[in-house]
């Protein structure tokens, strides 16, 4: 299925009609710590935006996208691979960064899981999502809208309850940093140690 995620100039074009996105990704890459690793990182938008002393890794299934992300950070370590199935030993980093792909990955729980996996204990997972809506209403248009939105984006599901796949992946969300608007959500988890 090829949509606009998968065509790497129509996404930088759709994503610079909308500069407060990038508002959004600047205020989470600003989080991380360490060994990074950012998953689903597309055309590498948030790559040029995190501080200076962070070691990244990038992966994203889209080798086209991946083309395009190499230019914007060519020092950043890019492969092609999917949050499904990481290629990196447990508790391996710092932090794991997901900005705007958890309404794509064709199976979240299992892409959460495998970052729970690699994650250090202490470490902390960063995400920027857009979710299902808070009200019936918004949820009857988001579950109506999603067949046809899925199409034209190429994956996206606009109807997902991220949260709560986060959380039952072991995941705890901190109040810090959490920030909601509309169906955007910005916010950062720790591994739930019990
Ligand atoms: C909306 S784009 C977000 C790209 C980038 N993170 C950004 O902020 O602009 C969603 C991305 O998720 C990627 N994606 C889809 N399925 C994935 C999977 N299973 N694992 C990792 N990334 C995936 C897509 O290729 C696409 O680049």
């Amino acid at each position: 299925m090829r949509g606009v995620e998968q065509i790497p100039w129509l996404y930088d074009l759709s994503m610079a009609l909308m500069p407060g996105m990038q508002r959004w990704r600047r205020s989470l890459a600003a989080l991380a710590r360490g060994r990074v690793l950012e998953v689903g990182c597309g055309t590498g938008r948030m790559l040029p935006l995190y501080p200076d002393p962070v070691a990244v890794f990038a992966l994203d299934p889209n080798r086209a996208a991946l083309d395009r992300a190499r230019r914007r950070s060519p020092e950043a370590g890019l492969m092609v691979g999917s949050a499904e199935h990481l290629p990196f030993p447990n508790a391996s980093f710092d932090s794991v960064v997901s900005g705007l792909v958890f309404c794509s990955v064709p199976d979240p729980a299992r892409g959460l899981a495998e970052i729970h996996r690699v994650l250090k204990p202490d470490g902390r997972l960063l995400m920027l999502e857009h979710v299902h809506a808070r009200n019936r209403v918004g949820r009857w248009l988001l579950d109506t809208l999603q067949p046809p939105w899925t199409l034209i984006t190429g994956g996206c599901h606009p109807n997902r309850d991220t949260e709560k796949i986060v959380e039952n992946a072991g995941f705890c969300i901190e109040r810090d940093h959490y920030r909601s608007q509309g169906v955007m959500r910005h916010f950062v988890a720790r591994k739930d140690l019990g």
